[in-house]
């Protein structure tokens, strides 16, 4: 055994001690990010070349920080973000619903489809859909502009290191609830991950502590911000366009009735996410409310 992976076993110990979930692979992910190598390559570090910085960041995590803002990066899809103090760490449960909008926007028979993504955070949604549906423009909206700057961070990266998505994630310093006007009645599909965390809930200490307060909570039911990005769907898209919001796994049913026929909404769904439990909920515009 190499000197670093005796540590990455002590440090796992610590970290389980510390009530992390993965404190395994949280103190390998640690050690490959101080060392500058990839997991599989940690027995590979000569002993000569262990960094106690290791043994700081390992601090932080027992401390409940959360591990990427330790490492700096999260990876979403395809993608390697930059997140911080101040922005949302995108989650894997947001991955599914992103990648069932990126089918539908690839089955539509559309040149140039045109997506939103309500709250982008990182821009984790509206990069991911720019990378994977090639001609895509996907207008980012966020309104705190703490979170909007690491968005605006990575679309830059990404610009730059993927020219492909260059010019085709527009990022918009808009409240959610009235934002893109002049694209009324034309967008192909609304995506959102918005707060939905009843006030007062029990999170963990990374959640709480690290994520921002904009990104959590949403009122009593935690649904107020997903009324919003129903109407504002509602307004934005074409006849036959699609949303898809995000929510807790205990609210799909709850969520569901926020899309109902007399509103205009067809075909609302409710879609699990990789644990089975319900995530998000689809629904196609219909052009107009009845009630
Ligand atoms: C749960 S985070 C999701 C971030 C990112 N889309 C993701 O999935 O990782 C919700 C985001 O919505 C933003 N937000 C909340 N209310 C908003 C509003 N009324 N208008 C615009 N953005 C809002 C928050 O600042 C936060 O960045």
């Amino acid at each position: 055994m190499s000197l670093l992976l005796d540590e990455v076993a002590l440090a796992a110990q610590r970290l389980a001690e510390a009530g992390v979930e993965s404190p395994r692979t949280d103190a390998e992910l640690i050690a490959a990010s101080v060392h500058k190598v990839g997991r599989g390559q940690l027995h590979t570090v000569p002993d000569s070349a262990f960094d106690a910085r290791f043994w700081a960041d390992i601090a932080r995590r027992a401390a409940r920080e959360p591990l990427q803002h330790i490492t700096g990066r999260a990876h979403f899809r395809y993608l390697e973000l930059e997140v911080g103090p101040g922005v949302f760490v995108p989650r894997p449960e947001t991955e599914v619903m992103t990648g069932w909008a990126i089918a539908r926007l690839g089955e539509m028979d559309i040149a140039e489809p045109v997506a939103v993504d309500l709250g982008t955070g990182s821009g984790a949604i509206a990069l991911a859909i720019a990378q994977e549906v090639p001609r895509a423009r996907v207008h980012a909206v966020e309104a705190d502009p703490l979170a909007r700057s690491w968005a605006e961070r990575n679309i830059g990266r990404y610009a730059r290191s993927a020219p492909y998505t260059a010019g085709r994630v527009i990022p918009h310093a808009h409240d959610f609830g009235d934002t893109l006007g002049e694209l009324d009645g034309t967008v192909d599909l609304v995506i959102s991950n918005p707060p939905y965390i009843p006030v007062g809930a029990l999170v963990p200490p990374e959640v709480s502590e690290y994520d921002p307060p904009a990104a959590l909570w949403s009122g009593a039911d935690g649904l107020n911000a997903i009324r919003v990005v129903e109407r504002t769907a509602r307004r934005l898209l074409r006849p036959g366009g699609l949303v898809a919001v995000e929510h807790g796994a205990q609210q799909g049913a709850a969520v569901y009735w926020v899309f109902p026929e007399e509103s205009g909404w067809r075909h609302t769904r409710n879609n699990k996410d990789l644990a089975g439990r319900d995530r998000f909920v689809t629904a196609t515009w219909s052009g107009e409310a009845t009630a």
